[in-house]
């Protein structure tokens, strides 16, 4: 179901007719739940001060910390300030730091405790009165799948997800949405029920990246781009989020999850619904969505699925100059884990302008470094009045979106060689960001939880994309848990054999990026 309603404005120096002003959160308590867990340290409490430090949140801002410790107030607030000093991006400042101090509280207590959650409330009210909070609060729930049933259920009990005259209550989850379509559609239930969809923010971080948005000025605010993007020209798009790093520390997480539900399922799927969608009426929440909806339906797997998928998971080898152990070996793993630590997919969106052009998916641990970018692969030209010899160095022409890092975009494209022949080879042609403007960009998880406190729903996916992701994620998975285990690939290099020849056999292959 689409989001019913459009957002409301509701920070009075927002002016809505110019949306160059900065936009400025009202009155509002952050209640994060997990409190403890590593994306609170690293991203949350970093991006709620750098906010705090662009001046994006008013004096009346709380954050409230709720966790099974025995910490005060001040425990807690240690806590978070050595989160930002280690983590923050707009460097740290003593007198923005001790105004967003006075607002930290903490509740100590475990989801099923009746008592905690009474005192949570006390604590909110507490904060409406004192700091003039004004009943608006989010929740945030950093805490693993099998936990939102018991939040969620206290939430409604003690009638904290219930807003009332003019405050709102918001909730905001973190993926994975689910582990495959049914459970996905059960979850999504279970908020609704406790939350109507308009107060409900799904993150995916990716679409708070700067490079991400970009994907729809690049091709809405020109001319050029547009008449090219479609299967006349387009001979296939390849979708790549690798990473350097292993798992180590993480098993709790990602053990019988692995790559595809980690991060097809959400990230690189919004990411094809970005580049293959049609113009959206406006870039209000509800046209974005129904263009992101559209692609979604239209996603099919190319079959068949052991051809055009591959997975892998990383054995010993070396990160960057390090050497690494293999994930079996990784704390916490068992010997016999099956867990796929890479994962590609073959997709066709079947619609007017794409049909027939594959979209190839792919990301993966401990790869040969940490990039992610979007490549349109553009056919060749269908003549060529040079010798063979002059154009045996010429490759296909290229767009690539280069989501992260060194963030920006490339034209591949051929060029004469300088010289008496007339030999032509690929050359780039960079725009990025670093050298075209001076801010650097925002963390995703700062413009996220600004949106989220705004009520602001545009870059946060609604439960039809969701279970949509899982229709197209299923078979595939499906596929795998009856093929054994995955294959093992070496660590420092780019994922195992098998993802290879899922390219070799259409005639193309991954980029190396
Ligand atoms: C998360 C995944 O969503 O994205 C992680 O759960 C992954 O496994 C992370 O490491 C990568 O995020 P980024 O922003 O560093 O690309």
């Amino acid at each position: 179901m689409a989001r019913a309603a459009e957002p409301e404005w509701t920070n009075p120096l927002r002016d809505p007719h110019d949306r160059r002003l900065p936009r400025i959160a009202g009155p509002s308590a952050l209640v994060i739940f997990g409190v403890t867990g590593d994306l609170a340290r690293r991203k949350l409490m970093p991006a709620i001060y750098d906010l705090a430090n662009r001046g994006l949140l008013p004096p009346s801002f709380a954050l409230v910390g709720f966790a099974r410790r025995d910490w005060a107030d001040t425990d807690f607030t240690t806590l978070v300030k050595d989160a930002v000093q280690a983590n923050c991006r707009t460097g740290f400042r003593d007198e923005v730091w001790d105004r967003l101090a006075e607002g930290i509280r903490f509740v100590a207590g475990s989801f099923e405790d009746d008592d905690a959650f009474a005192e949570l409330q006390r604590t909110l009210a507490e904060l409406d009165e004192t700091r003039g909070t004004d009943g608006n609060h989010a929740y945030y729930l950093s805490i693993p799948p099998k936990a939102f049933p018991v939040v969620l259920s206290q939430l409604r009990r003690t009638g904290m997800a219930q807003a009332s005259g003019d405050s709102w209550r918001r909730v905001v989850i973190e993926k994975p949405f689910g582990h495959d379509h049914d459970s996905a559609v059960e979850l999504n239930e279970l908020v609704n029920s406790v939350f109507p969809e308009e107060s409900v923010f799904r993150i995916d971080h990716y679409l708070g990246k700067e490079t991400v948005q970009n994907i729809l000025a690049l091709r809405f605010a020109n001319q050029l781009f547009d008449p090219l993007w479609s299967s006349h020209y387009v001979d296939h798009v390849q979708i790549t989020m690798a990473e350097d790093i292993g798992l180590g520390g993480r098993a709790g997480y990602y053990d019988g999850i692995g790559a595809a539900r980690d991060v097809i399922q959400n990230h690189l799927l919004q990411l094809l619904a970005l580049v293959a969608m049609e113009e959206p009426v406006s870039f209000s929440p509800r046209h974005l969505q129904t263009e992101k909806i559209k692609v979604l339906q239209s996603t099919r797997n190319i079959m068949p699925i052991s051809e055009n998928s591959a997975r892998g998971q990383y054995g010993a080898g070396w990160q960057g100059s390090e050497p690494v152990v293999g994930l079996k070996d990784e704390d916490g793993f068992a010997a016999d884990s099956t867990t796929e630590t890479f994962a590609a997919i073959a997709v066709e969106v079947d619609t007017r302008r794409w049909a027939g052009v594959p979209f190839y998916l792919r990301t993966g641990k401990r790869l040969g470094r940490r990039v992610t970018e979007i490549a349109l692969v553009f056919k060749r030209a269908p003549h060529l009045p040079f010798d063979d010899t002059m154009t045996a160095e010429l490759g296909q022409n290229a767009l690539v979106i280069r989501v992260q890092p060194d963030e920006g975009v490339t034209l591949r494209f051929g060029s004469k060689v300088p010289g008496s022949s007339m030999e032509v080879r690929d050359v780039n042609m960079d725009f990025s960001y670093g050298g075209a403007f001076t801010v650097s960009s925002p963390e995703a998880y700062e413009r996220l939880l600004l949106d989220v406190l705004l009520g602001e729903p545009s870059l946060f996916p609604v439960n039809e994309e969701v279970e949509l992701s899982w229709e197209i994620l299923d078979p595939v998975l499906s596929e795998w848990a009856e093929s054994g285990s995955p294959d093992e690939y070496e660590s420092g290099t780019w994922g195992p054999v098998a993802a290879d020849e899922m390219m070799s056999r259409t005639g193309r292959a991954w980029r190396r990026p």
